[in-house]
């Protein structure tokens, strides 16, 4: 029997059962909760998939989304479409200024290196620019960062570190000159973010809907900004359950300008709208 393809520029319906079906995925997966009126961006998000691996429609879809996360999977690739990776260069500078006034010079007598963690880290932006502000601010003093998402797509982007030339224009030009490249030729348009910075950033795949494993260690600082948005409140709080065990005494956990901790957790203390800090 021939295989039932879509056909080319029909729509491929996504009917109410199976939008329940995706958005039960999404959420055992990655905790992400999608509201029942996302039907529509669900549709336009997967539909061009369905099409490229000449699926016939989402039933048989769901079908191919079982198994673990891994590069390559379906199930990876579902989840790459359907997260919001929307980031930029120094997005919500108060934290970096926060990072660059307060956090660093109080740590800079340590003999410990800082260490710190972009735990929703999108495609790049918001590691560098940390790596950026800790390469300026630190010195020659020993400093890490790790960074992970849940998407391997955005991970490969942020592991190249070559952006479109209007990304840089949120980065401060002394920065530029230290730490970016300007491409040429064939990579003309674009900027990269030098060698020695690139390669000071450690990125991992790591779901933060997931246990973590205990060898992650402590942190100075845990950037968890503009994700917990898309999660539920029992999912926020069994991920601050997890991820404050990770913060050093004395450390700070940063989340987007736009969210809050309040009633989430009470393990925290507020030191700043945004800014929280481990007793
Ligand atoms: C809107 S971006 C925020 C990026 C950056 N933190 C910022 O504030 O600019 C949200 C990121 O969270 C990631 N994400 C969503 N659910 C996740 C999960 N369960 N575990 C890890 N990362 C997740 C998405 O892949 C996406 O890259």
């Amino acid at each position: 029997m021939a295989k039932v393809t879509a056909g080319a520029g029909r729509n491929i319906p996504l009917a109410e059962p199976e939008f329940q079906a995706i958005r039960e995925f999404i959420y055992r997966r990655a905790g992400i909760h999608l509201s029942t009126a996302k039907r529509a961006l669900v549709a336009g998000r997967l539909e061009k998939r369905l099409r490229e691996i000449g699926c016939p429609g989402y039933r048989a879809y769901l079908e191919l989304l079982g198994g673990e996360l891994r590069p390559g999977s379906e199930a990876q690739r579902a989840i790459d479409l359907l997260t919001t990776n929307e980031t930029y260069f120094f997005r919500e500078q108060k934290h970096f200024d926060f990072l660059a006034e307060r956090v660093l010079p109080a740590l800079a007598q340590t003999s410990q290196g800082v260490r710190i963690w972009s735990a929703a880290c999108s495609s790049g932006e918001e590691p560098y620019s940390i790596a950026m502000t800790l390469a300026e601010h630190r010195g020659g003093r020993p400093w890490s960062l790790l960074a992970t998402d849940l998407s391997q797509r955005v991970l490969d982007r942020a592991q190249a570190g070559i952006y479109p030339i209007e990304r840089a224009e949120r980065i401060p030009l002394h920065y530029l000159r230290a730490y970016c490249l300007k491409g040429v030729g064939s990579r003309a348009g674009s900027f990269a973010v030098a060698r020695k910075l690139r390669e000071r950033v450690e990125f991992r795949a790591l779901n933060l809907n997931a246990p973590l494993a205990e060898t992650h260690g402590l942190f100075d600082v845990i950037f968890l900004r503009n994700v917990m948005i898309y999660f539920d409140l029992p999912t926020k709080q069994a991920l601050c359950r997890r991820l404050i065990p990770h913060l050093r005494p004395g450390g700070y956990l940063f989340v987007g300008h736009s969210e809050s901790l309040n009633g989430v957790t009470s393990d925290l203390i507020v030191e700043a709208p945004s800014i929280y800090r481990c007793p």
